[in-house]
C-alpha cells in the first residue's frame, strides 16, 4: 500500500498572504487527516514563504498520523526537528531561496555530512528519509550513511509523462527496485497529480508513501478537500 502524505505549504502560502491565520493550518491538518490523508508534510524553508519554523510544534501536536517534516539540515531545521522529534524527516539538498526542490542529494560527495546528521536524527528515533534522484549512482551512497528511506524526486518523471509515460517511469522503476533489494525504503514526491500517479504507483515497486501538495492543493480549488483527497487516495488503491 502507498500512503498519502499532505504537503501543507501551499496552504500556509495563502495564510501568509495575509498575515493572519486564515486558514488555520491546524484545523486545515486536522481535517486532511480526517478525509483520509496517511500523513502530513512540512516543509519549511529558511525564508519561511509558506511553513514556518513556528508551525512544527503545533502541527506535531495534533498529527495523528504520520509527521513528516522535510527541510535542508542547516543548524536551525536540525534544532527545530530534534526538538519535536516527527516520525520522519526528509532531508532535502535545496538551496535557501530555490523555487522549489528540483534536486536529490549527491550521496558520495556528501556522506560525511549525511551521515552526521542521520545518525543525530535517528538518536531521537526518527526515521530518515533523503531526497535522491532516480539515479543509480546514489542508492548505495544512501544506505551508507544511514538513511531508512529514499524519496525519488518525481519533477523528472512529471515533465517527461507528458510526453512518453514509459520512458519516464523508468529510471525510478529501476532505482526503487535497487533501493528495495538493499533494505530501503521508498517514497517520492514532487509534481505528482491525478493524471501521472496511478501509472507511477503502478510501475514504480514498493512505493512507500508519496508527498503531494501543489497539485493536490491546487485540485481543491474545484473539488474540494475532502472529494481531493479521496480522489487521489483512489488512484493509489490500485490492484496490481
Ligand atoms: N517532496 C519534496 C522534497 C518537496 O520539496 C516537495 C515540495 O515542497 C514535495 C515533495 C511536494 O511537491 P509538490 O508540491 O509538487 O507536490
Amino acid at each position: 500500500m502507498t500512503r498519502l502524505s499532505v504537503n501543507l505549504n501551499k496552504v500556509a502560502l495563502i495564510r501568509n498572504s495575509r498575515g493572519e491565520n486564515l486558514p488555520n493550518l491546524v484545523q486545515v491538518a486536522k481535517d486532511c487527516e480526517q478525509f483520509g490523508a496517511q500523513g502530513i508534510t512540512l516543509h519549511p524553508r529558511p525564508d519561511e514563504r509558506h511553513a514556518r519554523y513556528s508551525d512544527i510544534p503545533q502541527i506535531k501536536e495534533i498529527t495523528q498520523t504520520e509527521f513528516n517534516i522535510e527541510g535542508n539540515p542547516n543548524p536551525r531545521f536540525l534544532k527545530l526537528v530534534m526538538d519535536n522529534p516527527p516520525h520522519q524527516c526528509t532531508l532535502v539538498p535545496d538551496a535557501p531561496g530555490v523555487l522549489t526542490s528540483s534536486e536529490g542529494w549527491d550521496t558520495i560527495k556528501h556522506k560525511d555530512f549525511l551521515t552526521d546528521v542521520i545518525a543525530q536524527l535517528k538518536s531521537k528515533n526518527i526515521r530518515v528519509s533523503i531526497f535522491l534522484d532516480a539515479d543509480e549512482r546514489f542508492v548505495d551512497g544512501a544506505k551508507e550513511v544511514g538513511a531508512d528511506r529514499i524519496e525519488l524526486y518525481t519533477g523528472d518523471y512529471a515533465r517527461n509523462f507528458v510526453k512518453d509515460p514509459e520512458q519516464a517511469v523508468a529510471a525510478h522503476a529501476s532505482v526503487a527496485q535497487l533501493a528495495s533489494n538493499i533494505g530501503l525504503g521508498v517514497n517520492a514526491g514532487h509534481d505528482l497529480n491525478l493524471l501521472n500517479l496511478k501509472y507511477y504507483q503502478t510501475h514504480v515497486p514498493n512505493l512507500l508513501e508519496v508527498s503531494i501538495g501543489h497539485a493536490l492543493i491546487s485540485d481543491a480549488l474545484y473539488y474540494g478537500l475532502e472529494n481531493t483527497i479521496q480522489m487521489y487516495l483512489a488512484q493509489l488503491r490500485n490492484d496490481r
